[in-house]
């Protein structure tokens, strides 16, 4: 199970929850700055900004839009504001529309509640990590499945084309004997 926990965060209000989180789940949280993009496949990835004047960092929106459905199974959000929730819907919004799993609803902590949001935060890593995990079990499965049955209308594709092949290759050898018996 490879987890990750990713922020942008100006002011260090998101990366002290993303910190929190990421303690609790035994991993180090890094900034989107300092690491623009994920370096191997991630089972769950937590992802966490702040609206600034209504609206996401472009650093995280970058990020957000070079993620891929390959890269990570399931992505956990969380977001710290004054009163908007909309950096978290925003990523959700921008993963969802491209197949990347989202899990239902998203961690929030207000700004001037960090500290005290602190025990609130790792007790919704462990409990979206539960969830976050099984959701990205069931892609992997379905993945698995998608391939299993290409491959099965591969090989009858395969089969089918080797049948013909056959009744080819018989039918020609009969011609010409036929041919030789006549001459
Ligand atoms: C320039 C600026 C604009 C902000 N705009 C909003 C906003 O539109 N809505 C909101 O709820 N909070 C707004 N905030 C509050 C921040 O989202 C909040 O302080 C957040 O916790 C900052 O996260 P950070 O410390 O990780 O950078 C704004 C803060 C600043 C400094």
């Amino acid at each position: 199970m490879n987890i990750a926990v990713r922020y942008y965060s100006q002011f260090g209000r998101t990366r002290a929850i993303a910190e929190e989180m990421a303690d609790e789940l035994g991993v180090v949280a890094k900034s989107v700055v300092d690491e623009p993009t994920l370096k191997e496949h991630v089972d769950v990835l937590f992802l966490g900004g702040a609206p600034y004047l209504s609206i996401m960092d472009a650093a995280l929106e970058e990020y957000v839009n070079g993620l891929t459905s390959q890269m990570v199974g399931c992505v956990v959000l969380f977001t710290t504001s004054n009163w908007s929730h909309r950096t978290a819907i925003g990523m959700r919004v921008k993963l969802e529309e491209r197949g990347i799993r989202v899990a239902p609803g998203h961690f929030y902590a207000h700004m001037a509640a960090i500290g005290q949001s602190k025990p609130a935060a790792r007790a919704y890593a462990r409990e979206a990590l539960e969830k976050a995990t099984k959701i990205a079990e069931a892609a992997e499965h379905e993945l698995k499945d998608d391939k299993g049955s290409r491959m099965k209308e591969l090989a009858v594709e395969v089969a089918s084309v080797a049948a013909v092949a056959v009744v080819v290759v018989a039918g020609v050898a009969v011609a010409r004997r036929l041919l030789k018996l006549r001459s």
